[in-house]
């Protein structure tokens, strides 16, 4: 399959394939009735203009985010890179699998790209990775992830996943919120599993600090793109932001024209240390 790249910004995942750098997310999208309408035209908005990775979860308008990024989907699945994730309490051997024919249905199509385990809850994790090799034998799914596992969690994945299958692992990762870069961000560059981004812009306060504003401004930018352009200076991190506003949209997809420099990235640590000690995963 050939994905159509935007930006010649990828990341790999650990069996080679490349996969766009910058990507668009869908978490409170298919809530409710009255927003259905702006969020799909915002992912429309995005395909247009270039996207190639789209991350939902069955969780996310218990399956009204899947179901607008499976109409927005169509005529473009096969140039889409797309990112689901199952519930810990679906995450069973029996389980997983049918909720991955329920999100295959909701997105109208044969396959999911990467399919994440969205956060630990109690199912053994061995469970969880015999469905989805299971899953992945079966063509239902091309890649299989997690998401919020901190460095403990990503040890015990190893010890239940020998053949290191696991393709990322998705946690909360801005500027803002650098606590990974002290332990769980080595580990994973040490394995060659790339991380996903969520909340790149904090939650979009990021949109409004004052030392992104003057970073942007340097480059004609706003302070969001800046805040973008800094993770995908990260090697091995994807940043999937969130945006229903049209403008924001077109401009977290300029982001990744925009090539900090070293006084750039010397002022975000200066206003954003790196950690020093290990800090606990944020998790929303
Ligand atoms: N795995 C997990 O547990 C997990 C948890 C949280 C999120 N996620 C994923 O990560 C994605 C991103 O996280 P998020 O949506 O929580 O937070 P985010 O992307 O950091 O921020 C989204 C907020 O920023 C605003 N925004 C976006 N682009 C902007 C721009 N260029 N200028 C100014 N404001 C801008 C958006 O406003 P508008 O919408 O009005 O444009 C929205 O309010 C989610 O959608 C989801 O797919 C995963």
């Amino acid at each position: 399959m050939t994905h159509l790249l935007p930006t010649p910004k990828t990341v790999a995942l650990p069996d080679g394939e490349r996969i766009p750098a910058l990507g668009i997310g869908t978490w409170r999208m298919g809530e409710s009735r009255r927003s259905r309408d702006a969020e799909l035209a915002a992912i429309r908005h995005a395909l247009d203009h270039g996207a190639r990775l789209v991350d939902t979860a069955e969780m996310y308008g218990e399956g009204g985010a899947e179901e607008i990024v499976g109409e927005a989907l169509e005529g473009h699945r096969d140039d889409v890179f797309v990112v689901s994730k199952v519930y810990p309490h679906n995450a069973g051997r029996r389980e997983a699998v049918a909720a991955c024919e329920r999100s295959l249905k909701r997105l109208r199509t044969d396959r999911i790209d990467l399919y994440l385990l969205h956060w630990r809850g109690g199912v053994p994790l061995a469970q969880t990775v015999e469905a989805f090799e299971r899953l992945r034998d079966a063509g239902k799914i091309r890649h299989w992830g997690v998401s919020n596992f901190d460095v403990d969690d990503m040890r015990e994945l190893a010890r239940v996943d020998p053949d290191a299958r696991c393709a990322a692992n998705q946690v909360y990762y801005s500027a803002s919120r650098r606590g990974i870069e002290f332990d769980l961000l080595p580990w994973l560059r040490d394995h060659a599993v790339p991380l996903m981004a969520y909340c790149p812009l904090d939650e979009g306060a990021l949109a409004h600090d004052a030392t992104f504003e003057r970073i942007g401004a340097r480059h004609g930018a706003t302070a969001a793109q800046a805040a973008l352009a800094w993770l995908l200076s990260r090697p091995g991190v994807v940043a999937i932001p969130k945006a229903v506003t049209p403008a924001h949209v077109q401009a977290n997809l300029a982001a990744a024209d925009i090539e900090l420099d070293d006084s750039d990235l010397a002022e975000v640590d200066a206003a954003f240390p790196p950690p020093v000690d290990r800090e606990p995963l944020t998790i929303v």
